[in-house]
């Protein structure tokens, strides 16, 4: 089984171009990887997604939302992510740390929902490592609805509820995997960052060099 790497953080923090970067250190040591995001990855969850995350997308129960997690995230594992990890490394843009924060955490629903659901539905499987990038919520919002037009149902969610959101990834950013970057930081200065920590902790087999 070849590494399962998330990268997690408020909407705006950054992950797209840290995963990129981070893709273009594996490609420079000639590692095979595999680059997919949550929700979605498969044509059916990619469907679910939409409903999700599409601007005006109107109303839903909270646990309707859970469950449509959930419903996305077992076909992403069973038909790329646990396939993809038998060869290579796979890089998700959000995953299980999301869930807690946005479903469970933010609406105040039980974690005891949250891990039925994943030791059921998606194989109880966790990522390796979980890459956590911090900005300040009000930053989050600002940068995020500059870049988003259509998929912006979370970020029009109230301030209170994105408060809540950060607060729920200050307490994931003490788990044993999850390690935790200043998302303020330059671009490549925080890619650097990450490199290193990856070196650091050998996490892989082999030393991971710079992408710039
Ligand atoms: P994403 O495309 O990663 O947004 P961004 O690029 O701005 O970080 O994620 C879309 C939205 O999906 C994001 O607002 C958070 C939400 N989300 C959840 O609420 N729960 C989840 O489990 C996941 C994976 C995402």
């Amino acid at each position: 089984m070849k590494k399962f790497i998330a990268f997690e953080g408020l909407d705006g923090c950054g992950k797209t171009t840290q995963i990129k970067l981070f893709a273009s250190s594996l490609k420079k040591v000639k590692k095979d990887y595999y680059i997919t995001r949550e929700p979605g990855g498969t044509k059916v969850a990619e469907k679910v997604r939409e409903i999700l995350v599409k601007k005006g997308g109107g109303n839903f129960s909270s646990i309707t939302e859970l469950l449509l997690i959930y419903a996305a995230r077992h076909e992403h594992l069973k038909e790329r992510i646990i396939p993809n990890l038998k060869k290579k490394i796979v890089l998700c843009d959000r995953f299980f740390y999301s869930t807690y924060c946005y479903q469970i955490f933010a609406n105040d629903i039980s974690m005891s929902y949250l891990n039925f659901l994943h030791k059921n539905f998606a194989f109880n499987l966790l990522p390796d490592i979980n890459i956590l990038l911090q900005i300040d919520p009000k930053i989050s919002i600002q940068r995020s609805l500059k870049i988003k037009d259509i998929e912006n149902r979370f970020e029009k969610k109230s301030r209170t509820f994105h408060k809540k959101v950060s607060k729920g990834f200050e307490i994931i950013s003490k788990k044993k995997n999850v390690f935790e970057f200043d998302g303020g930081a330059e671009i490549n200065v925080l890619h650097r960052n990450i490199i290193d920590l990856i070196n650091k902790k050998n996490i892989f087999n082999f030393l991971l060099p710079y992408a710039v």
